[in-house]
């Protein structure tokens, strides 16, 4: 596996290699959850690069970026053994100038969800995924179901800018007890980790109730709310796949969608149907 951090670089090496490239973007520490997307790549494609960037433009001012775990040697390991052909480590100064160019997300679906609570959140996400897929130019590019509304936006951005890349998206991984895997969770102790669990408890419960035959937006939503309290709600949504509000579950074409705080962290977390 060869290691490199510069964009040039790497763009030159690129040149090379005449074959499929898969891609998978990420902000390291990476876990099992980051791992399936690269076991999807290397099944999908003959080479295959990954990247580890904790991307500064993402985080809001009041956001601890310094906090996110970092765990470059682990992550260096990981993607060696996980049989990755490039690991790009780029540094923020030679991702970012001054006085950038940069993308915004659209003015509707970049502001709802995760995007009202973290207004630029993903004006920050969607520039950095464009310049990391400038560099690479990969056939494919993997990103989790588990972020859902990153996933909807990168897809748009792909077809609105008629990008010339297949998006592939992949389910989430959980912990045995139905956490979603995240960098995250490393920052829960074990009883908000135990509190946590309100999370797939509460899209188990909506997908009984769809599986009963309950298919209205407000009971399901309501019924939800009851088994997250006593946490703080951002949101508990139901959406079609184009991430429009339904006020029924549409089986085939539905994503419900919780985010909570569970002490100061933030998790997000959803059910396709
Ligand atoms: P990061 O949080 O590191 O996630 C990298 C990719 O892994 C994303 O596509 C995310 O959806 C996926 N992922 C995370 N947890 C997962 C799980 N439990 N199961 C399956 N996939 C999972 O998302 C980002 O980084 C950044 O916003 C990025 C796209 C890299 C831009 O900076």
């Amino acid at each position: 596996m060869k290691i490199i951090s510069s964009p040039l670089e790497l763009k030159e090496q690129l040149k090379e290699v005449h074959k499929t490239v898969g891609f998978i973007p990420t902000m390291g520490a990476l876990h099992e959850g980051h791992i399936s997307l690269i076991k999807k790549a290397k099944e999908q494609n003959e080479f295959v690069v990954v990247s580890v960037f904790l991307n500064p433009t993402q985080f809001l001012k009041d956001e601890d970026l310094d906090k996110y775990p970092k765990k470059d040697e682990a992550d260096k390991k990981i993607c060696e053994l996980s049989g990755v052909d490039i690991l790009f480590l780029p540094s923020a100064d030679v991702m970012y100038g001054e006085d950038e160019v940069a993308l915004l997300a659209p003015k509707v679906r970049g502001y709802v969800l995760e995007g009202f609570s973290r207004p630029s959140h993903f004006n920050g996400v969607l520039t950095v995924v464009m310049k990391l897929l400038n560099i690479v130019n990969p056939t494919r590019a993997y990103f989790g179901k588990k972020d859902a509304q990153q996933l909807n936006l990168i897809s748009l951005m792909v077809k609105q800018l008629f990008m010339d890349v297949e998006i592939v998206p992949v389910d989430t991984v959980r912990e045995k007890d139905g956490l979603a895997l995240s960098s995250r969770n490393a920052y829960l102790t074990p009883s908000h980790r135990e509190e946590a669990l309100k999370i797939p408890s509460s899209l188990r419960t909506a997908s009984a109730m769809v599986s009963k035959g309950v298919l209205d937006s407000k009971e399901i939503t309501s019924k939800m709310r009851e088994v997250l309290a006593p946490l703080e709600i951002f949101y508990v949504e139901i959406l079609d796949r184009e991430f429009n509000q339904i006020s029924h579950v549409e089986i085939g074409n539905t994503v419900i969608l919780v985010e909570v705080k569970v002490g100061t962290t933030r998790l997000l977390d959803n059910i396709w149907l």
